[in-house]
C-alpha cells in the first residue's frame, strides 16, 4: 500500500495505473476509521481495478464552533485498517497540498444543500463540495464512494457531478450500524458509555416513524409523535420526511421517502435516516 502524503507522488500513482488501463475507485475520509467506511472500501474493490483512500479532515466544512480541532485523529490505526483490506494507495495531504497558496475554487453546493444540515451547519456543504472537487481533480477517479450515512452530502456530490459533467460514477454504501443499531460514526468516541446507550433510541424512533409512514398514518400527527419521544433524550436539529430524490415534501409523484434527522445528545451531534420505498 503507498502512502502518498503530497500531490507528486499520488499523481504519479495514478498515472501508472492510467497508463496501464486500470480503473480506479476512491473513498474520499477524514479518518478516525470504522467499519462504515471500511464498507466503502470494499464496494471500491469490487467497482475498479484500484482503490485510493483520502484522509484529509477538511477545514472548510467546519464551522466556527465546531469541533475541527478536537476531530479524533487515529493516522496509524487507519492506515493498519486500509492495508488489511488491501488498498492501493492512501492520499494523506497537508492543507497546503489541498489549498494552495492561491488557490480559488467556484465550486459551489447546488440547490440539494439547502435546508436539512445546512440550517445549523451555514456553508457546510460549500466545503464538502470544494474539497470533494479538489481530490476529484487530483485523483481523476472513475469511481467514487460515498455513504447513505451522509444522505444529503450523497445528493450534493451526485448533483455536483451531474451538474459539472464530470466523467465520475458516484456509488453510495448502506449504512453500517453497531448491534445496537446506532449509526457508526467517527463522533461517537465523543459518546459516554451511557450515551452510547441513550443513542440507539434514536434509529428506533426513525423505524417506529418508517412504519408509521407506510401505515399511511396522518404524517404530521406521526412526526409530532416521534419528536415528542425523541425529545425526551435528544435535543432535536430537523426531523423531516421527504421525497429522497428531491429533499422536498412527499408529492403524488414519490417514490421513495428519505426521513432523515440530526438531533444532539449532550454536545455530539448525531445524524441518521432510512430511506424506503412508497408502500
Ligand atoms: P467522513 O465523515 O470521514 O465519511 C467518509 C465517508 O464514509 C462518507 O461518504 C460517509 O457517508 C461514509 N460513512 C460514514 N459513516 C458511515 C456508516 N456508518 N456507514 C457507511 N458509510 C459511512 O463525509 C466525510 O468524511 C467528508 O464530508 C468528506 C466526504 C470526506 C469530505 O471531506
Amino acid at each position: 500500500m503507498q502512502v502518498c502524503s503530497n500531490n507528486q507522488q499520488i499523481l504519479h500513482a495514478v498515472s501508472t495505473w492510467k497508463a496501464q488501463g486500470k480503473t480506479i475507485a476512491f473513498v474520499p475520509t477524514m479518518g478516525g476509521l470504522h467499519a462504515g467506511h471500511l464498507s466503502l472500501v470494499h464496494q471500491a474493490k469490487a467497482n475498479a481495478d484500484k482503490v485510493v483512500v483520502s484522509i484529509f479532515v477538511n477545514p472548510t466544512q467546519f464551522g466556527k464552533n465546531e469541533d475541527f480541532d478536537h476531530y479524533p485523529k487515529t493516522l496509524e490505526q487507519d492506515l493498519t485498517k486500509l492495508e488489511a483490506c488491501q488498498v492501493d494507495a492512501v492520499f494523506t495531504p497537508s492543507k497546503e497540498q489541498i489549498y494552495p497558496n492561491g488557490y480559488t475554487s467556484h465550486v459551489k453546493a447546488g440547490s440539494l444543500a439547502q435546508g436539512l444540515c445546512s440550517k445549523s451547519r451555514p456553508g457546510h456543504f460549500d466545503g464538502v463540495v470544494q474539497v470533494v472537487h479538489r481530490l476529484f481533480e487530483i485523483i481523476t477517479p472513475n469511481v467514487a464512494i460515498f455513504g447513505q450515512k451522509d444522505y444529503q452530502q450523497l445528493l450534493v456530490i451526485r448533483q455536483m457531478v451531474e451538474t459539472l459533467s464530470l466523467p465520475i460514477s458516484i456509488l453510495s454504501g448502506d449504512i453500517v450500524r453497531e448491534q445496537s443499531g446506532l449509526a457508526m460514526s467517527t463522533r461517537n468516541q465523543y459518546l459516554s458509555v451511557d450515551e452510547k446507550e441513550t443513542a440507539l433510541k434514536l434509529y428506533q424512533v426513525l423505524i417506529q416513524l418508517k412504519q408509521a409512514v407506510l401505515k399511511n398514518q396522518d404524517l404530521s400527527v406521526a412526526i409530532h409523535n416521534s419528536k415528542a419521544t425523541l425529545s425526551q433524550d435528544f435535543k432535536i436539529e430537523y426531523l423531516s420526511v421527504f421525497d429522497a430524490n428531491t429533499l422536498k415534501s412527499i408529492t403524488d409523484n414519490t417514490s421513495k421517502i428519505a426521513i432523515l434527522c440530526a438531533v444532539f445528545l449532550g454536545s455530539t451531534r448525531l445524524i441518521d435516516n432510512i430511506i424506503f420505498n412508497q408502500g
